[in-house]
């Protein structure tokens, strides 16, 4: 199988390389600038900068390489900046995957998108994956955008939903929850955290398997991938904190109207997780057993 990745220097990036370096396959791994990754030496795996929002570059990368799968995990991001900077989030998270859609198609490639719980306004979650979207930011409207445009195109593709990624990358323009909550208490900041928004946080080695999976099965739909518990944002820094024997004294409780962002997030997600466990073999690890795997990791590093 031949795979190439858009956004390789970030996470969910990083483990997807990470887990299919160890089947049999040629990985193009792309991402905007320098291969900031570092960690893959193998004869099977390449690096080039490719910028997603460049059409022809898009084209001409996927004509030349000819993968099987294309997975796109390239992405703005920060839903507060999305809601500023509206044409350039457009532009990566809507206009891009069109380009990618379009030079799958001219290949025969399939290809794999990511999506957000934030496409959802939070009023009755946990979401399955027929239920009604309407997104509260410009984010969660952007990647719903993108979810219907390959709905119309004729592609063969599969969206994976996610919510709140986690884990140890290398290199990382940006940090996750676990870590800087981890290294945050550590330094003896104090810390105001929301207590009356709810989430599942997802391992990203969990939504890496789910990821490959679809790949190699060809599995093809929209599908709906967290961590299977459900918490609040208050909950999670807090079992960080115990988890890692920190004191959580330093973890104050607030209400979300405290903080004053730009982008509305919806009050409580999560999701179902029937479909991905029946179709993806998904069985994500607990949030628990994720902090073991994560402590692991940062002990080997
Ligand atoms: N993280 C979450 O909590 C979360 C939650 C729900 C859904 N998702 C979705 O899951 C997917 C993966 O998320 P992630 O956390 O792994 O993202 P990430 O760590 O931010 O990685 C995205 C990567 O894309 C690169 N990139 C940005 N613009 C690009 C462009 N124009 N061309 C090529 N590469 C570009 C970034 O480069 P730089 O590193 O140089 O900036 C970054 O390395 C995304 O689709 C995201 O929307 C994430």
């Amino acid at each position: 199988m031949k795979i190439l990745i858009t956004g390789s220097n970030g996470l969910l990036a990083q483990k997807i390389i990470f887990l299919a370096l160890k089947e049999s396959v040629n990985i193009l791994a792309t991402s905007k600038g320098v291969d900031r990754s570092s960690n893959f030496h193998q004869i099977n795996y390449e690096y080039l900068s490719l910028d997603i929002t460049n059409k022809d570059q898009v084209s001409s990368v996927i004509n030349k390489f000819k993968p099987d799968v294309v997975f796109n995990t390239a992405a703005m991001t920060n839903v507060d900046l999305c809601e500023e900077m509206r044409h350039e989030c457009d532009e990566i998270n809507i206009t891009a995957v069109g380009f990618l859609a379009d030079a799958c198609l001219q290949v025969n490639a399939h290809l794999i998108h990511f999506s957000t719980d934030f496409i959802f306004d939070g009023e009755n979650g946990p979401y399955s994956e027929d239920d009604l979207p309407n997104p509260l930011s410009y984010y969660g409207l952007a990647k719903l955008k993108s979810e219907e445009l390959l709905d119309y195109h004729e592609v063969k593709s599969s969206v994976l939903r996610t919510i709140i990624l986690f884990g140890v990358g290398n290199n990382l323009s940006k940090n996750n929850i676990v870590l800087w909550a981890k290294e945050a208490l550590e330094s003896g900041k104090e810390l105001n955290i929301i207590d009356d928004h709810y989430r599942a946080p997802t391992l990203a080695e969990d939504l890496a398997a789910a990821s490959l999976f679809a790949a190699k099965e060809k599995v093809y739909g929209v599908f709906n991938v967290s961590g299977k518990d459900i918490m609040s944002i208050f909950e999670l820094v807090v079992s960080v904190a115990e988890y890692f024997n920190l004191n959580s004294t330093l973890i104050a409780r607030i209400h979300s109207s405290k903080l004053k962002q730009l982008a509305k997030r919806p009050i409580k997600t999560g999701f179902i997780l029937d479909k991905a466990e029946k179709e993806l073999n998904y069985h994500p690890h607990s949030f628990i057993e994720s902090l073991e795997i994560i402590k692991n990791q940062l002990k080997n590093n």
